[in-house]
């Protein structure tokens, strides 16, 4: 083999397993986010936001439907309504972690333009 051949050998090697590294760095994060958008069920369900919202328009009648907020909202405007509240909506008081995870439960909800 001459030394050209393996150079390219060697460069084939590294791009093979950064590709690898690759791959399994995007399944781990969408498991994350799957992980995570299940807690964020789970704070939506425990402070029963459902009673005034509806998401899919499934829910309360009092509150705008937030099946696209995160196409309305930035994370931290997001975080601001919940920890301050409206007139209309109560404040939660919510650790950024449980903001987190709500939002990507309402970012893993399927979009709908009809909806809101
Ligand atoms: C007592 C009824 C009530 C409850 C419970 C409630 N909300 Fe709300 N929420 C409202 C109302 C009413 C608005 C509209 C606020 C306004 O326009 O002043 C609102 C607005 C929002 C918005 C902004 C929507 C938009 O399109 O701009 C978000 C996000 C939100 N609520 C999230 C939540 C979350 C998350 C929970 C549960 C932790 C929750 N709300 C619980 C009444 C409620």
């Amino acid at each position: 083999m001459t030394p050209k051949k393996i150079l390219f050998m060697l460069a084939l090697l590294v791009i093979t397993y950064l590709f690898i590294i690759f791959i399994l760095y995007k399944v781990h994060k969408t498991k994350d986010i799957t992980l995570n958008s299940n807690k964020g069920l789970k704070v939506w369900l425990q402070h029963k936001c459902y009673s005034c919202h509806k998401i899919y328009g499934l829910g309360g009648f009092l509150a705008p439907d937030l099946t696209n907020v995160t196409n309305r909202l930035s994370f931290t405007n997001f975080s601001l309504l919940i920890t301050e509240g409206t007139i209309n909506m109560p404040k939660f008081l919510l650790s950024k972690l449980e903001l987190l995870y709500l939002f990507s439960f309402f970012k893993s909800l399927e979009p709908s333009k009809n909806l809101r």
